[in-house]
């Protein structure tokens, strides 16, 4: 028989939820969880601390994050969720990790390697303002992963190379102690899965283009209405090609609505319609979801004892194998 699946994803908790978030992200997510198999989403507040010094944020942002999945209805009868520090077994397990990575391979992660050259190209000191949490981040993140012995890993492009570091710091442990660890690997969305953002880049909170997820409709209909186009008037053919526009309506059209908007753009629909109907395609899919998220929002109680149950579960989950490691390493009861 196929073992089944264990996937695992994470979620840093920093910002808030934007519609690229959701499309590329936490949509495909939650409908994925429906399927066989095992998965674990979790919110990745010890990766938040790497980013951000900024406690509120930090705090807001693991209030918000948790309430998007929840409102968009993640099972959690079948999905563990949790917050990463709630599991205790994370950062132990990051430990033993961080004693038999190895150093060179965290030299030539990306995220080190980027603040490093930016130091060098601004004339300073090549470790100025990198703390050892940016240095060491690909073994928390691998931690995570191997600490329930994920087999998929489902990331955007830029986590690729953080697998592959897990990878490589699971067969090591392995090689040293004996295999503990299954290795993982990456599940790259499909094409069409990174959304454009307001200025047609990439939609992504360090460019500031986003449109958050769950803003009230009248916020909504403003943040399309910013959505970059060209001079074109009503009634002059327009390319759906590199269109920020239609590349959102693609995100939430069936197939036939596809269509349509393909060829109202052909036929030369204004910009201001075209956004009009942007408008109420998103605003459609959105709306009950926005109604629980408020709700959510004002009762954090709620999603907080979610969160308890989920830690208690992945704790739960997690404790045979660092007992097995522990013992594994030569931490064990004397006599
Ligand atoms: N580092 C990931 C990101 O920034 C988030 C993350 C933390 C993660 N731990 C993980 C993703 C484990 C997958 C598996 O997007």
């Amino acid at each position: 028989m196929r073992k089944p699946h264990i996937t695992l994803t994470g979620i840093t908790t920093t910002g808030t939820p934007h519609l690229g978030n959701y499309v590329g992200a936490i949509k495909p997510a939650i409908l994925a969880s429906k399927d066989e198999g095992q998965y674990f989403y979790f919110l990745a507040d010890y990766h938040a601390l790497i980013k951000t010094q900024d406690a509120e944020r930090v705090h807001q942002s693991t209030r918000e994050i948790a309430a998007t999945w929840l409102a968009l209805g993640l099972d959690t009868d079948k999905a563990v969720f949790y917050r990463q520090s709630d599991v205790p077994q994370i950062p132990e397990l990051t430990w033993f990790l961080t004693c038999t990575a190895a150093k060179g391979l965290m030299n030539r992660a990306h995220a080190y390697k980027d603040a490093v050259q930016k130091n060098l190209d601004a004339d300073q000191d090549p470790d100025f303002a990198v703390t050892m949490g940016l240095f060491s981040y690909p073994i928390l993140m691998a931690a995570d992963i191997l600490v329930f012995n994920a087999t998929h890993v489902p990331v955007g492009r830029d986590q690729i190379q953080h697998i592959e570091m897990a990878r490589d710091i699971a067969q090591r442990f392995n090689h040293q102690y004996g295999k503990h660890f299954n290795i993982p690997e990456a599940v790259i969305g499909q094409e069409g899965s990174v959304l454009k953002g307001l200025d047609g880049r990439k939609m992504s909170k360090s460019y500031d283009n986003t449109i958050p997820l769950f803003l009230t409709e009248k916020k909504l209909q403003k943040h399309i209405n910013k959505i970059k186009t060209n001079l074109l008037e009503p009634g002059e053919p327009k390319d759906t090609k590199d269109s920020a526009l239609f590349e959102i309506w693609c995100a939430f059209a069936d197939a036939d609505q596809k269509t349509w908007m393909a060829d109202e753009f052909a036929n030369g629909i204004a910009w201001g319609q075209a956004k009009k109907e942007l408008f109420a395609l998103v605003n459609t899919e959105l709306e009950e979801p926005r109604v629980r998220y408020m709700e959510l929002l004002e009762t954090p109680e709620l999603i907080e004892q979610k969160l308890q149950e989920g830690g208690e579960k992945a704790r739960v989950l997690a404790a045979p194998l660092l007992e097995k490691l522990r013992d594994a390493v030569g931490i064990r009861a004397l006599g």
